[in-house]
């Protein structure tokens, strides 16, 4: 599942390397209606490979929207594994083979940028800061055990996703991740780890912002003082 805004510069060489390092594998694009034509583009891919497909939706609604809608087409079409992947080559589709392995024995597989093994390259300094704290703050006050909370490159196994109750996740930008991993944690699914070396993107531009950010910190805290008065 890969989601996309504005990513026309990025598309056909992440769909390809996709396609290379797992043949097997299905491609779902997600688009938001990019103004800057990714959604087209990505047509012309599906329109000439089979193994590749596409979701268009109204508007920029976010990633977690995007991913859900994804999930649910995933599930609907009979997929075995659904993996969340970055359209801007940070999560380089060489490493899938890493994820999908450990999807045998385990229902939640987290590409890791902060276990023994996983880096980033290319991040600045600030943008490691905002998410080794961001990881901190949300491991310790949900009490998920985990390293990389925030990460986007994860396996599911479609059969877990019933467990995570996706109707009701309403989370939109990085907190759909610390959404999601806590359901799993919460329900009690298998939750690994794998590095990854996690690539900042060369084109286009992140979509990450302050409001993002906030959202996130603000959901998270809402999360544990719930949970802290549950328990
Ligand atoms: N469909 C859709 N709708 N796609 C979106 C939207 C949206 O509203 N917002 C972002 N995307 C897509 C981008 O086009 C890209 O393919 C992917 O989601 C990640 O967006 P970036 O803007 O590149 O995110 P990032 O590099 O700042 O964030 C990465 O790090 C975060 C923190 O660890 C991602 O890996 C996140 O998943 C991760 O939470
Ligand atoms: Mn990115």
């Amino acid at each position: 599942m890969i989601p996309t805004y504005n990513e026309r510069d990025n598309l056909e060489w992440i769909v390809g390397r996709v396609r290379a390092a797992q043949p097997d594998a299905h491609v779902l694009v997600v688009d938001d209606s990019s103004p800057d034509g990714t959604g087209e583009l990505a047509d012309a891919l599906a329109a000439a490979d089979p193994h590749v497909h596409v979701l268009h939706r109204p508007g920029k609604q976010g990633l977690g929207r995007a991913y859900i809608e994804a999930m649910r087409w995933g599930v609907a079409h009979g997929y075995d594994v659904l993996v969340e992947l970055d359209a801007d080559g940070s999560h380089q589709p060489e490493q899938l083979g890493r994820l999908l392995e450990k999807t045998d024995d385990a229902d939640v597989v987290l590409g890791s940028r902060w276990v023994p093994g996983g880096s980033v390259e290319n991040w600045p300094w600030y943008r490691q800061a905002i998410s080794r704290a961001g990881s901190a703050y949300a491991r310790v006050v949900l009490g998920l055990g985990v390293r990389d909370v925030t990460g986007g490159y994860r396996a599911f196994r479609a059969s877990a996703l019933d467990a995570l109750d996706l109707d009701t996740v309403h989370s939109h930008g990085y907190a759909f991740q610390v959404d999601m991993l806590q359901r799993a944690v919460r329900a009690g699914l298998d939750v690994v780890e794998v590095p990854i070396t996690f690539v900042e993107r060369e084109r286009g531009a992140s979509k990450m912002s302050l409001g993002i950010v906030a959202e996130a910190m603000l959901r998270v805290t809402v999360w544990s003082l719930t949970r802290r008065r549950r328990s």
